[in-house]
């Protein structure tokens, strides 16, 4: 094919394939091995391996090993200078610095999310709340607040018993919405969705559901990423 000929996609892959470098692989369901948005999310992550070899995948679960919930001494420490800060300060401050740190490392970020009570489960709020952070991912001027984490890209693989993204439950997603808000809020635009839905028995049942989220990933996956 001649260069001039390539189209805007296939300039963009090109371009992530020789830049791409390192995939972060955050997980937060609780049922480990059992969890379809872990399923369908490894696929995605070993899919990107094969296209990018030498890329280096970190692993972040969240379930597993949950961030806490941000107290007194995080809270303090966030306004507080890195040289005033109290050693509790410093402390709590620590692994929002790692979480951060893996973050601004990544060129693809795969989020796998089980929907809890309509939303994100609480590990990974938790650990938005480590990452968002003034002058860390997000900066304020007097235009407002603007991300600071730009030219990355996010896959979310969003696992719900019930169906969101048509029909009347989707005023109830608040996964989706929200996840694209904060990861907006901190200039993670480039997002695309991987919806495994109705896994229920009652509505579209795993088989299915998990078997359109493949078909869903591998379209992701061919276009550009
Ligand atoms: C605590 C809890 C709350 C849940 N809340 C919802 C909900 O609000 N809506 C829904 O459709 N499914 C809900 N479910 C079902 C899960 O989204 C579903 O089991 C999904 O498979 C979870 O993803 P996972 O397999 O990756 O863990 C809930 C499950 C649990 C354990």
């Amino acid at each position: 094919m001649n260069y001039t000929t390539l189209n805007d996609a296939t300039l963009k892959q090109k371009e992530m394939r020789t830049k791409m470098k390192n995939i972060l692989f955050i997980q937060s369901s609780p049922r480990g091995s059992e969890s379809y948005s872990q399923k369908v999310a490894r696929s995605i992550v070993s899919d990107l391996e094969e296209r990018y070899p030498g890329a280096k995948v970190v692993v972040r679960d969240l379930a597993q090993n949950p961030p806490p919930h941000v107290g007194e001494a995080f809270v303090g420490g966030l306004s507080t200078g890195s040289e005033q800060r109290t050693p509790e300060q410093t402390k709590a401050l620590a692994l929002s610095d790692v979480l951060i740190d893996e973050l601004l490392a990544a060129d693809v970020i795969v989020l796998a999310v089980p929907m809890h009570n309509f939303g994100p489960p609480s590990t990974l709020k938790a650990w938005i709340d480590h990452v968002v952070r003034i002058g860390r991912t997000v900066s304020y001027s007097q235009k407002g607040p603007e991300g600071m984490l730009k030219g990355k890209r996010a896959i979310l693989v969003l696992a719900r018993g019930g169906v969101y993204s048509d029909g009347p439950a989707k005023p109830m997603d608040f996964q989706e919405p929200y996840l694209r808000t904060v990861l907006g809020f901190i200039g993670i635009t480039d997002i695309d969705v991987v919806p495994v839905e109705g896994l229920a028995r009652s509505a579209i049942g795993p088989e299915k559901a998990v078997a359109s989220a493949m078909a869903r990933s591998r379209e992701i996956l061919s276009q550009a990423v």
